[in-house]
């Protein structure tokens, strides 16, 4: 097994709180902890993405995403922690009183391309591909991340924090951990590292985007590519994966009034605040599929960040 470098220094580990939800205790990992301008599960992934891209000597980091994209926000801080400029390819239009990510995205000095909907869905890689070459021309060298920091190596970042709960907690006594879902990296990687470590854990993905044939067989290539490249000791158990669908019926970027109402409870209750686009819409179904009704939870939640995406929807969050 050889694992890729990593340069960066993402603040881990990241604690596990016991919590309690309306009468049930569940146990929580903070990856919302990973960083203050990096925060979220995207820095664990580009801890050895942007490894890659210093060894290979870039000047410049590409990557894409929503106009709120949390892994863009923490790409372009990262990025710009290490000496390397970033380039945005973001979907959407941009907005003179930037809010959230979008905000940071501008602070930090990262350029930012805007592409309609119908570009970003067909044609981003192409599209950052083609500015890279222009670049190159200039004698610039780009390092192009894929959506989300999604790649056999981006994986890396969650089978490494699978092994660190490892060690902070008997995963023995769960049953499964749940987190979002919206490009398939974190949940491929908490697979190969429940496999790496003989764990019989299930990885419950709660997609944000798309739809349950599309994740299963998306997280299912990303983790046997991750196996096969880095040659990992380890058998895949497809049925260990379980997609959760059906919780982002408002929208990718939108989120109900139902819940606003569970994201509302849960920060008064504990004092943990969830973003609209991913961890409200995974702790609803985590709430419905594994809270309602127990007295604890054999099922941990992972808190994948995503904090400043809720300074775009305060009116949703404010209405709730
Ligand atoms: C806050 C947050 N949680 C979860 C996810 C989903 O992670 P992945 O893209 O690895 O599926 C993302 C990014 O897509 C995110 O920004």
């Amino acid at each position: 097994m050889k694992e890729p470098k990593i340069v960066l220094k993402a603040n881990l580990p990241t604690p596990i709180e016991e919590l309690s939800f309306n009468g049930t205790s569940f146990y929580m990992k903070r990856d919302d902890f990973t960083g203050s301008e990096y925060s979220g599960n995207k820095i664990r992934k580009l801890e050895y993405l942007l490894a890659d891209a210093i060894r290979k000597k870039a000047d410049y980091v590409f990557t894409c995403g929503g106009a709120q994209s949390n892994h863009a926000r923490a790409t372009a801080f990262a990025a710009a922690s290490l000496g390397m400029k970033s380039k945005l390819f973001l979907r959407g239009k941009d907005k003179a009183l930037a809010e959230g990510n979008m905000f940071l995205d501008k602070m930090v000095g990262a350029e930012l391309k805007f592409i309609s909907a119908k570009d970003y869905s067909e044609a981003r890689n192409d599209i950052m591909v083609a500015e890279a070459k222009k670049l190159k021309k200039k004698g610039k060298k780009v390092y192009i991340i894929p959506e989300g920091g999604s790649n056999a190596m981006g994986v890396w970042g969650y089978i490494n924090c699978v092994q660190e709960i490892a060690e902070q907690i008997d995963l023995k006594s769960f049953k499964g951990i749940l987190s979002a879902c919206g490009s398939g990296g974190t949940s491929a990687g908490l697979l190969v590292g429940a496999a790496l470590l003989g764990l019989k854990l299930k990885v419950y993905a709660v997609n944000v985007c798309d739809d349950e044939e599309y994740f299963r067989k998306r997280i299912i290539e990303l983790a046997e590519e991750c196996i096969k490249n880095y040659k990992l000791d380890c058998k895949l158990d497809p049925k260990k994966l379980v997609i959760i669908d059906g919780y982002s019926k408002e929208g990718y970027t939108n989120i109900s009034k139902d819940k606003v109402k569970v994201i509302s409870s849960l920060a008064k209750q504990t004092g943990v605040l969830l973003d609209p686009t991913y961890t409200g819409k995974a702790f609803c179904a985590y709430n419905d599929h594994f809270l309602k009704g127990k007295k604890k939870s054999k099922v941990m939640f992972i808190h994948t960040g995503g904090l400043f995406g809720a300074f775009a929807h305060r009116k949703e969050y404010l209405a709730g």
